[in-house]
């Protein structure tokens, strides 16, 4: 008898782990729009050619304490973040990042936080943040994208 409520218990404790993986990839929320309500196909990412902020993707300030981040992600950078061109963030400031591919299905994880969300063709993906603590934080792909998937990285730099 005991043991069939301590089976009982720990199937409630798997199900309360699932409910709770669920519900953190809901917050992620993949979109399938870009800001104008239209669909961006990664053939227009990578053309340069979405008529969006991904055509020149990089940090823009939309109010007090207020950042949208565009960052286009694609065989084997991330653009910006990659290389010498890292994100760039106020400590304390809301931060939106609006992360899409030119390619194929990658990932965007930023280290030490909860952000973490896949990148897909023709999507835009959306996850906000607030980094209080000043410092630098590595940015990975986490999803196989190809050959070089394991050096596609780079950093978010909060100041
Ligand atoms: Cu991009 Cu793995």
């Amino acid at each position: 008898r005991f043991e069939k409520v301590w089976l009982g218990a720990a199937i409630l404790l798997i199900v309360g782990f699932i409910a709770t993986i669920a519900y953190g990839s809901v917050g992620v929320g993949v979109g399938m729009v870009d800001d104008s309500g239209g669909q961006i196909s990664a053939q227009e990412v990578q053309n340069g050619n979405t008529g969006t902020h991904f055509d020149d993707p990089g940090v823009v300030k939309t109010g007090d304490d207020k950042y949208t981040v565009y960052v286009v992600a694609r065989q084997f950078q991330f653009v910006p973040g990659s290389g010498d061109n890292p994100v760039q963030v106020p400590a304390g400031a809301n931060v939106t990042f609006r992360v899409t591919s030119a390619d194929v299905v990658h990932g965007f994880s930023v280290v030490e936080t909860n952000i973490n969300t896949m990148v897909i063709p023709g999507q835009v993906s959306e996850v906000s943040a607030r980094f209080n603590e000043p410092g630098t934080y590595g940015l990975i792909c986490h999803e196989y994208c190809g050959a070089a998937h394991h050096t596609m990285g780079g950093s978010v730099e909060v100041v």
